[in-house]
């Protein structure tokens, strides 16, 4: 009898134990999730100087924490319906240009309070197929977020493809539309280091830039070549203007963006009507990436992808001579039509 009794109360020792170190487990991954989520900076006061609500950042925490959870299935919809989540769609969009740092530009923005990123490319205006599925499939793909904060995403794809500037108008015709440029030729051969590296991995052989840039017959720059193309901004952003005025573009400086970003993206949260709050603790220097990171706080830091950043092959210097002489006029003309200067060759 004494025994069958003591045999009893070792098991609910146990099922308590088991649920007392459970819930300590959930606790800390909870307590993780948050870390990993959270933007450092604090938020007082309003937001803009457009009058936007005030939210608690303690609240804001909560919920990224619970969306996280819902993520994992740990949370139900409920919950999250409860404190007020939203799909929103997009209030800005970063689209473009392709290599320009256009995924810097997004997840150091992200650093902000009121900026929630879609993180994945979606391709909704580029992709005739993505397009057809329409604007409520668009906003499903966007991530939750608060009422008063900003969705933005980025689609490098956007800002060459022929549609997309009418496809966005129709959504919202006083949307934000950030560009991100880098010199162009440097662009040029950054594109083509990412081709030549998707070449590479299949094991295909790929021909060399200087002999995808300058046509071997005329000895000209080959303008049929993408990535060429991709470079000459004001033709791009030409068509743009056909639906958009120059106010609601804001180009960011891509060669400041690696070397600088704080300066530029202050520059972009003013475009944004966003109080500041990324600062210089947000970003920091690492020397063996050679590139800026991103600090959330004093636990969770991130540097960018290996993908981002990779070591261009070299380039006949004549012919980045060619190309830098050729896209001349139309930096000029890029400059005049956005009033911002970026002292290219
Ligand atoms: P490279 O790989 O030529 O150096 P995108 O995100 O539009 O594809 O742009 C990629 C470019 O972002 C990279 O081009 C890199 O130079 C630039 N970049 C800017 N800031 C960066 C950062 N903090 N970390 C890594 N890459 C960054």
């Amino acid at each position: 009898m004494l025994f069958k009794q003591q045999a009893w109360l070792r098991q609910k020792l146990l099922v308590l134990g088991s649920l007392a170190v459970g819930s300590l487990l959930y606790l800390v991954a909870r307590v993780g999730s948050l870390d990993r989520l959270q933007p450092i900076c604090p938020i007082e006061g309003r937001f803009g100087a457009r009058g936007q609500a005030d939210f608690p950042l303690r609240a804001l925490q909560f919920k990224r924490g619970l969306l996280h959870e819902f993520r994992k299935g740990n949370s139900s919809k409920e919950q999250v319906r409860l404190h007020d989540l939203v799909q929103q769609l997009p209030k800005a969009i970063i689209i473009g240009v392709r290599k320009g740092g256009t995924r810097a530009l997004l997840e150091m923005l992200n650093l902000h309070p009121a900026v929630v990123k879609a993180s994945q490319e979606i391709h909704f205006f580029d992709n005739d197929e993505n397009y057809a599925k329409g604007i409520e499939w668009y906003r499903k793909k966007m991530p939750f977020s608060y009422p008063q904060q900003i969705t933005i995403e980025k689609s490098p794809a956007y800002f060459i493809t022929e549609e997309v500037p009418e496809r966005i108008y129709k959504m919202n015709s006083s949307i934000k539309l950030l560009i991100i440029v880098r010199e162009p030729t440097t662009r040029a051969i950054s594109d083509y280091t990412q081709v030549l590296e998707g070449k590479e991995r299949k094991n295909k052989t790929y021909y060399k830039f200087e002999k995808l840039a300058i046509d071997p017959n005329t000895c000209e720059v080959n303008t049929k070549y993408k990535a060429v193309r991709t470079s000459i901004y004001t033709k791009h952003l030409e068509r743009w203007l056909k639906y958009f005025p120059i106010e609601q573009f804001h180009i960011v400086d891509g060669d400041r963006l690696i070397t600088e970003p704080l300066p530029e993206l202050q520059l972009v949260e003013k475009f944004l009507n966003l109080p500041p709050r990324i600062s210089q603790y947000n970003l920091y220097f690492n020397a063996t990436r050679g590139f800026y990171c991103l600090r959330f706080n004093i636990i969770f830091n991130k540097c960018l992808a290996g993908s981002k950043g990779r070591i261009h092959p070299e380039v006949d210097p004549s012919v980045i001579t060619k190309l830098r002489k050729f896209f001349h006029p139309f930096n000029q003309k890029f400059y005049q039509i956005t009033g911002r200067t970026l002292n290219w060759p």
